[in-house]
């Protein structure tokens, strides 16, 4: 027998299993009532069109599309990013996902014992990356009130400086936010990009929902507002299809550099018959077109989903209602457990994700996330009937 455990690096302690990756694991989110990954619906993926694009790029670019590309990304996937979002072209880095955007700004920035400040409740696929480099992971809580939201942060810096820890980026989803929903106002941004200025952060923005808006108005990213501190990162996972694996990075050409050089080490190039697909796609209009379609359906789905919580769900629980995005997060009166009862949901043909897998601190055992866009709208309202019977048992 081998004694493997020898050979591991201290990184690998750090490494943590994704509770939702778990539940995936466990059952076949297609044979229950699922409201727990993330997944976008399969019928938004624009099969035929991928095919006839698929046929063009061959048709195109031949070999090149199978052949290895610019670490940076091909460019004309490059310029069709840069075009859409209005940045110049050196400031777009194209990634193998935005989760691989998370770890490679992680690992660019971050030494062990740096700090990564961040809202709580945040993604759980961001927390595994900071903790796989070993950072010192600080989450801020939320307050609606602006006053008491600046001063959320300026404490937590105040307690990192005091401390001796370095603060090296604040990582925010500002837009209909995993798991919440909900969306930071301008203001809050604005206060954000100034804490970054007086306290001498970075920003990691990460902003894959940002184009599944349903109604109200855009709010503009703080990248738009310190292009030089926010480095945004976007994804084609939830506008596009998450099989292709492609995401950017928006930042300074001077960080960008050095993302560069650390990506030729993990993949030397993001994929390239994915990208020109990709391209065609943007530069075509097929992706909008088919952007639209499916915001239509998910406003719609958001829209069932919350009047189905109002139907059955009982009185003491509350909802976050999200203006965009896939989640919404439900709050139960204290003492219900959402880890506990996760089993009971599983045996009655239920899944969500229990809101303490997102937290820093353990806390918010009596949350949890819905997501709306996977379950098929026709089993959604005997998946609430269930839930909420099995929160009405335990409340
Ligand atoms: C906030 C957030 N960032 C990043 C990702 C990863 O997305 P991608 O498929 O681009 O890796 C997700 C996926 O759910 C997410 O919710």
């Amino acid at each position: 027998m081998v004694d493997y455990d020898r050979f591991f690096s201290q990184d690998v302690h750090s490494f943590f299993r994704s509770p939702v990756r778990e539940i995936f694991k466990r059952v076949d989110l297609n044979s229950i009532y699922s409201f727990a990954g993330g997944y976008p619906s399969a019928s938004t993926f624009p099969l035929e069109d991928i095919k006839k694009t698929t046929a063009e790029v061959i048709d195109k670019y031949g070999a090149k599309a199978f052949q290895y590309g610019a670490t940076q990304g091909v460019p004309e996937l490059r310029n069709a990013v840069a075009d859409r979002y209005s940045v110049p072209v050196e400031r777009v880095q194209i990634t193998s996902s935005s989760q691989q955007g998370i770890d490679v700004c992680t690992r660019v920035l971050v030494n062990p014992g740096d700090v990564v400040l961040t809202s709580n409740p945040t993604y759980l696929g961001a927390l595994q990356s900071f903790k796989s480099y070993r950072a010192k992971i600080v989450g801020v809580p939320h307050s609606s009130d602006i006053e008491e939201f600046r001063q959320e942060y300026v404490t937590a810096l105040e307690q990192c400086k005091g401390s001796g820890d370095k603060v090296k980026f604040l990582y925010m989803i500002p837009d209909f936010q995993n798991p919440s929903g909900e969306t930071l106002t301008l203001e809050e941004r604005k206060v954000l990009v100034g804490l970054a200025e007086e306290y001498n952060f970075l920003i990691v923005e990460d902003s894959p929902y940002r184009e599944l808006r349903y109604e109200g108005e855009d709010v503009p990213t703080m990248y738009s507002l310190a292009p030089d501190r926010v480095l945004l990162l976007g994804s084609f996972s939830k506008i596009f299809a998450p099989g292709f694996r492609l995401g950017w990075i928006l930042a300074a050409p001077e960080l960008l550099d050095k993302i560069y050089v650390c990506k030729q080490s993990l993949d030397l190039c993001p994929p390239i018959m994915d990208q020109y697909v990709a391209a065609e796609f943007l530069t075509s209009g097929r992706l909008d077109r088919n952007l639209k379609k499916s915001i239509a359906l998910y406003k719609g789905k958001r829209d069932l989903l919350l009047s189905l919580l109002a139907k059955y769900m009982p009185e003491g629980v509350t909802w976050t209602r999200p203006e965009g995005g896939l989640f919404l997060f439900l709050t139960m009166p204290e003492g219900f457990d959402a880890v506990k009862f996760y089993d009971v949901a599983l045996d009655n043909e239920v899944a969500y994700v229990a809101g303490t897998f997102f937290r820093t601190d353990g806390k918010g055992l009596n949350t949890m996330r819905m997501n709306f866009s996977f379950l098929d709208e026709s089993r959604m309202e005997e998946g609430v009937r269930i839930l909420a019977d099995i929160v009405k048992q335990h409340i």
